[in-house]
């Protein structure tokens, strides 16, 4: 879903604009791992750069919405971010040397498993931050 959906539908700066870009982000990335399960290669190195891209600018909007809050938990949830991402880069590391094994752990496993609770225990948060703070 891109971007201007929201920026169509919502105020700017709302907790609802927040929220919607949240979603919007969480589509592009359900959208680019099912990409990169698909692929090996050169093409699966490509897959994983343009995820972890993703995941650092959906992040960084995540955790500045939470520090402009000052919100509770906001370096407990950018330390679970952070991890997401180490994964990734041992992942992406492997690859470099020619191993699948650690991506398709990763893409199959931990991503997944990861994104359910970190969604469900962390993510939740970000939009009531919001969405409190806009009433
Ligand atoms: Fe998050
Ligand atoms: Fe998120």
């Amino acid at each position: 879903m891109p971007y201007s959906h929201c920026f169509a539908t919502t105020r700017p700066h709302s907790g609802s604009a927040l929220t919607c870009l949240l979603a919007a982000d969480d589509a592009d990335l359900v959208r680019l791992w099912s990409a990169a399960r698909g692929v090996a290669g050169v093409r699966l190195a490509d897959a994983l750069a343009s995820l972890r891209h993703h995941l650092v600018e959906h992040f960084a909007l995540e955790e500045q919405s939470l520090t402009a809050a000052a919100a509770p938990g906001a370096e407990r949830h950018a330390r679970d971010h952070a991890t997401v991402l180490a994964w990734l880069d041992h992942a992406v590391d492997a690859v470099g040397r020619g191993a699948l094994q650690p991506a398709r752990r990763f893409l199959d496993e931990d991503l997944p498993r990861w994104f359910q609770l970190h969604h469900a225990n962390l993510d939740r948060q970000v939009a009531h931050v919001h969405l409190a703070s806009a009433r």
